[in-house]
């Protein structure tokens, strides 16, 4: 291994910091190779670094440095998807991470908590390029290192010249005096810095959080929330679901707290007055699914008939409250290992109480939530509390598989992730809570309310195209009631048309295909498809159609249709039609595709004769697919 053929270092040349525009902190390295290629005296540095601290006051972004004269040209920016995506230059194969957080009263004020770390990133080059995009957000990257991971002649080593940052597209752009060679890996070595703040507006990468002892002291602890865009906030990464490498990481602590990652620990040291406590390696999965956590919490737990620890985690006055998640994770989590016949591959699941934490997060072995939401207080919490904290302990384990096996590839097919999540809550809850029949409240709470807000004609279709959605803003725009609740619905219609075994077994299938790694809305169709044909009875009962042109005029426009039925008293028959139900208008936005507002329809009936629910007529009202 050829390493530190090349370094930066932030004493020797400029590390500037400064805020931008948006108020966010930006950073510009300097730096310089020293070893090998061009070297910048000293007033060259000091020349460069004054005009970076120019250029940066006076458009208000982080504007690179290129060295003159040193190395290639830099090879071109992305411009797939106006540059917001990173180039398919380089592939992220395992990232090994450190994190130190200094959240100790006794050594600072809290205003001023913060944390250092490092990463070193396996990358597998795929095109040749001497420049490598990656995320960072109100990170203070203060050394690169790249070297390569293949053999140790120097000449195999691209030489750092210098790094710049994009403030809008939050990329670090760092740039290689020669290109990387197709095929070969390398290691990217960063070293970085980041504030720890109380924000209950910003709960988002890493943050503070904590409660009150039973004394009345103020006890602090940090959590992480990192989907959707940041993971970039924690560490330098290639911050898209796309990829699906491993991880590995060391969490610092000081005695009197435990650390928390998505795997098992594997071993501690003791170092002065810290711990560094060194975790396993993840399965392949995407950035924002790491979480970190570091507390003073009490635990208990348990382990499923598979053998894969439970562990629930509070503030310790409040553990004995934690009993009832405990055992409603473990019990959905047997649920669904059964019910899609693919056992939690993690070696533990660990859900953790946040005090300060809004919502809840499905990190794979490491669930966060909302103390409220996991804690069970028999005497004050409502029935609707109560209800919500099986159906939310539903959905996050249902994403073990549906999210965390699989990913979607890229946040326009993230009902992949929370439709089917919203879908299945209900089965696992009602797995642990069957006399609450949640199952019929499915229509009103999900199915109901977003009909109200797809009956507009702008609403947007539940796939949109894949280039609409670029922006950190505009990804987060897709965690709407389209994606959680129309997502959930359009589950249950197809569990309805496919017949619920097929329909079932189409899922285990997408899910094995498709396991460790990511998949699109169109991947779920060959699945079911496939499935469907397997089993001849789900064929029939879609009348030969494939699945997906069924589909697609539910996914890709907006909307739904009322169904007019006009009885023929003379004759005994009926005329059925159908049209997209309006209650507004307003302009049309997002459409992948436009069916003419017509949707395949399997309409179902019985007559008086045949008064039966449990074999009812089918017939299969077409769309108009003109709009194909
Ligand atoms: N994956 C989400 C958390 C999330 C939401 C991350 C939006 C990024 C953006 C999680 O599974 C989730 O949906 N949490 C919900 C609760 C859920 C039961 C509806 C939340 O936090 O509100
Ligand atoms: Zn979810």
């Amino acid at each position: 291994m050829a390493r530190a053929k090349f370094t930066v270092s932030s004493s020797q040349v400029a590390l500037e910091s400064q805020e931008n525009v948006d108020g966010e902190q930006a950073t510009v390295v300097v730096t310089d190779d020293n070893v090998k290629g061009c070297w910048l005296s000293t007033w060259e540095m000091l020349l460069i670094a004054g005009m970076a601290a120019v250029l940066v006051t006076a458009s208000g972004l982080v504007v690179g440095l290129t060295v003159p004269d040193c190395g290639e040209a830099p090879s071109p920016p992305p411009t797939k998807h106006d540059g917001w995506r990173t180039p398919d230059t380089v592939t992220p194969l395992h990232y090994a991470i450190e994190l130190k957080p200094y959240l100790d009263p006794a050594d600072m004020d809290p205003e001023d908590f913060y944390f250092t770390g490092n990463v070193n990133i396996t990358v597998r080059c795929d095109k040749e390029t001497n420049r490598i995009y990656l995320h960072t957000r109100r990170l203070e990257v203060s050394a690169i290192q790249v070297y390569s991971a293949n053999d140790d002649t120097a000449a195999a080593v691209p030489e750092f010249v210098t790094s710049s940052y994009d403030a809008e597209r939050e990329f670090l752009m760092v740039d290689l005096r020669s290109k990387l060679n197709v095929g070969a890996t390398y290691y990217l070595y960063m070293e970085f810095t980041g504030k720890l703040v109380k924000d209950p507006n910003a709960m988002n990468g890493i943050y503070l959080s904590s409660y009150t002892s039973a004394n009345g002291t103020e006890m602090w602890h940090m959590a992480s929330q990192l989907e959707s865009t940041s993971a970039r906030r924690v560490f330098p990464c290639f911050d898209e679901p796309s990829f699906s490498p491993t991880y590995e990481a060391v969490i610092w602590r000081k005695k009197h707290h435990i650390a928390l990652y998505n795997t098992p620990l594997l071993s501690s040291s003791a170092s002065g007055e810290w711990m560094i406590d060194r975790f396993g390696v993840t399965l392949p999965m995407p950035t924002y699914l790491n979480a970190f956590v570091v507390c003073d919490f009490s635990m208990i737990e348990t382990e499923t008939m598979h053998g894969t620890q439970v562990r629930a985690f509070s503030q310790p006055g409040r553990i004995d409250q934690a009993q009832y998640s405990l055992q409603a994770t473990k019990d959905i989590l047997e649920f669904f290992e059964h019910h899609y016949r693919i056992l939690y591959p993690m070696d533990k699941s660990d859900l953790v109480a946040v005090p300060d934490k809004g919502g809840a997060m499905e990190n794979w072995g490491l669930v966060l939530y909302r103390e409220g939401i996991m804690l069970y207080d028999t005497e004050k919490d409502s029935v609707s509390q109560h209800k919500s904290r099986a159906t939310v302990i539903g959905h996050e384990i249902a994403h073990q598989w549906f999210g965390n096996l699989v990913t979607c590839h890229w946040w326009t097919h993230i009902w992949l992730n929370e439709g089917f999540a919203s879908f299945l809550e209900w089965q696992g809850a009602d797995k642990i809570e069957p006399e609450w029949k949640l199952w019929e409240q499915f229509v009103v709470d999900n199915l109901q309310s977003v009909m109200r807000l797809d009956s507009v004609p702008s609403a947007r279709a539940l796939v949109v195209p894949d280039d609409v959605i670029n922006t950190p803003s505009e990804i987060s725009s897709m965690f709407d009631s389209i994606t959680y609740d129309k997502g959930g619905a359009v589950c249950r219609m197809m569990e309805y048309i496919m017949g619920t075994d097929s329909f079932n077994n189409g899922l285990t299938l997408f899910l094995e295909r498709h396991s460790y790694g990511t998949a699109t809305t169109s991947d779920l169709w060959d699945a079911l498809q496939e499935q469907s044909l397997l089993d001849g009875s789900s064929a029939d009962m879609l009348d030969g159609q494939h699945i997906q042109t069924i589909m697609n005029t539910w996914t890709l426009q907006n909307g739904y249709p009322v169904i007019t039925v006009t009885r023929d008293y003379v004759n005994g028959g009926a005329t059925v039609s159908q049209q997209r139900f309006l209650r507004d208008s307003s302009p049309t936005r997002h459409l992948t595709r436009n069916y003419n507002q017509s949707y395949e329809l399997a309409l179902e009936w019985v007559t008086a004769d045949r008064d039966s629910w449990t074999s009812p007529e089918r017939l299969w009202m077409h769309g108009d697919a003109e709009g194909e």
